[in-house]
């Protein structure tokens, strides 16, 4: 078993990360006494495929635990489901001496926390992230919330778990794309915090995308350190945290041009080629580095190139009403070589433009 620490102080929490750990969480649970009876909340789809394994888990340890859903989708990631199931908490006589338990992909992760923030003024809740993305990013750092109509994510809190629970082994009955989703955020720690992690991506590539579990779990373990090292300096998103947002202030832009119907990560690695182009187009980032980053997004299946049906005018309307832009500046995440970025609104139209309309190098 692996352990990555998050250095919050008394807020601090242990990630582990284990091949077949669902089967031993009702034990470790059982020890670290974080409640008397706990909730477990898990989408329609997950609930069927590993819920079984984890309430076995923990029926078999004498942990207290009932199972509740909500629809699977991004379209459940709203105020209403998140009314809905703290009704549900309050029907079953849920206190302040229980927890929730957030099983599944990054939505269910975020309306749990939200929901543990807010039920009762706040009750401890645990993350046991089922897809590679929420691994390796969601599920630790504390940000939980729900969408509106008018953006992704504008209601929420910042609200850490007590504890996160990895099992690598859930990776292998993930579909393709929902892994391909997870290692763009994977590329993105090598080029934002690791040069010596981006050369191990480049070298491990085929065993990676042939999940061979000792390698994903070595991957897995070290975006957890960057995301635990970056969220222990500046939990709050004040400075530090902001260069997690590499490739996603372009990437959420493109994204929300297609009306969410393409996958983040995709969109994050459309936003990583971007963003490098920026960074050759400001004259702080080597042109070779940036060909070797867009290799790298490529040769993992990601695609490099903007689909000509969003034009840079989109885009760029996309961007102002984006999280990251304060005061109508949006903040971009630039690279300066491979392993450290800066964070800098210092980017001109002009500039934009040429890269929205240029052609990456890699083939992808
Ligand atoms: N996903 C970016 C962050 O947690 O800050």
């Amino acid at each position: 078993m692996r352990t990555v620490r998050v250095g919050l102080g008394d807020r601090g929490y242990d990630i582990l990360i284990e091949n077949g750990l669902l089967e031993a969480i009702g034990a470790d649970l059982k020890q670290r006494a974080i409640a008397k009876r706990y909730v477990v909340v898990a989408d329609s789809h997950v609930a069927e495929l590993v819920s079984g394994r984890l309430m076995a888990s923990l029926t078999a340890a004498g942990v207290s635990a009932e199972l509740i859903t909500f629809p699977q989708g991004e379209a459940s990631k709203h105020l209403a489901t998140v009314a809905e199931l703290a009704s549900r908490l309050a029907q079953m006589g849920l206190d302040r001496k229980d927890a929730l338990i957030a099983l599944g992909g990054g939505v269910t992760g975020d309306i749990t926390g939200f929901l543990a923030a807010i039920y009762m003024r706040g009750i401890p809740f645990v993350q046991i992230p089922t897809t590679l993305l929420a691994q390796v990013d969601s599920s630790v750092g504390g940000k939980t919330g729900v969408d509106i109509p008018e953006g992704k994510n504008l209601i929420g809190a910042f609200y850490q778990p007590r504890c996160v629970y990895i099992d690598s082994n859930v990776l292998m009955s993930l579909p393709s794309a929902e892994l391909l989703n997870g290692l763009a955020e994977v590329i993105k720690y090598g080029v934002i915090y690791d040069a010596e992690f981006f050369r191990y991506l480049v070298e491990q590539r085929e065993a990676i995308l042939a999940r061979d579990i000792t390698v994903l779990e070595e991957v897995i373990a070290r975006c957890c350190e960057i995301k635990a090292a970056v969220v222990a300096a500046d939990e709050r998103e004040a400075d530090l945290r902001r260069i997690l947002n590499f490739g996603h202030t372009l990437g959420h832009a493109v994204e929300a041009a297609s009306n969410y119907a393409m996958a983040h990560g995709l969109a994050v690695g459309l936003g990583m080629v971007a963003a490098c182009g920026l960074a050759v187009g400001k004259g702080i980032f080597a042109q070779e580095q940036a060909d070797a980053v867009c290799q790298l997004i490529a040769d993992y299946g990601l695609s490099v190139k903007i689909p000509a049906e969003f034009s840079p005018q989109q885009i760029k309307s996309f961007l102002k009403t984006d999280k990251k832009t304060v005061g109508g500046r949006p903040f971009f995440v630039l690279p300066t070589e491979i392993g450290k970025v800066v964070v800098t609104d210092a980017v001109s139209e002009e500039l934009i433009d040429t890269v929205l309309g240029a052609r990456p190098k890699a083939k992808g």
